[in-house]
């Protein structure tokens, strides 16, 4: 085996950190929106992550196939269940007046289920790379997602600043079950690289989905997800 530690993933990473670079530019500046407009993107998110973070991780976890990725996922999903992730969002959305109601669920509905149906293809090395997104673009999100919630009068930080630090060393241990994984894929058929970033893809929909709930334009011009999908 000639690849050394990483060379597979590199390329990939690089490609994620710049996924994530552009959400991250499309934010809203927090001091141009509306009240609701501030209540409704923390509403979404929690819509989005209460209920499907764990299951998503638990997919991946179905779908891989090595000793290192099985371990690496076992430990992030250990640490959610044991230290009540979801209830802890719970009271971060509650303490900002954000908990999400059925209007809110509505405006990522489609996206969503978008990504329930690619999840359920339970593809290992397609879900671990959209996890790895998804945990690096909480880490980078959890500052702005701070900000919103002091401005709508809370202080509670539990949720923004476990997440701003654990899941930098989550994005770390899923590129290494990544690399695990890609391991696993025979030489002689390699994966078409497109193909590897439908969930990141799907996934980076829904996260549009979220920051610009009408379909609003994205920094680079480009239609997002509601009028896209
Ligand atoms: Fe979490």
């Amino acid at each position: 085996m000639s690849a050394h530690k990483g060379s597979l993933t590199v390329p990939i990473q690089a490609s994620i950190d710049r996924t994530i670079d552009d959400l991250m530019v499309s934010l809203p500046d927090p001091d141009r929106l509306l009240p609701d407009e501030r209540r409704g993107l923390i509403a979404r998110y929690a819509a989005v992550l209460e209920g499907n973070f764990i299951y998503w991780m638990t997919a991946a976890r179905l779908a891989v196939a090595s000793d290192e990725a099985k371990a690496i996922i076992e430990d992030n999903l250990r640490e959610e269940v044991r230290d009540n992730h979801p209830g802890m969002l719970r009271r971060f959305a509650l303490a900002a007046h954000a908990a999400p109601t059925d209007s809110d669920a509505l405006a990522v509905y489609r996206n969503l289920e978008n990504v329930r149906l690619f999840v359920a293809r339970l593809s290992a090395v397609k879900i671990v790379l959209m996890m790895a997104f998804f945990e690096g673009f909480i880490t980078r999100f959890m500052p702005y997602l701070a900000d919103l919630a002091a401005r709508q009068g809370s202080a509670e930080r539990e949720y923004t600043d476990v997440h701003g630090v654990v899941d930098i060393v989550h994005t770390e241990g899923l590129f290494r079950a990544l690399e695990a994984e890609m391991m696993l894929l025979r030489p002689d058929v390699p994966e078409p690289t497109t193909s590897l970033f439908t969930g990141v893809e799907t996934l980076q929909a829904l996260i549009q989905n979220v920051i610009h709930p009408h379909g609003a334009l994205v920094a680079d011009g480009a239609e997002s997800t509601a009028a896209a999908a």
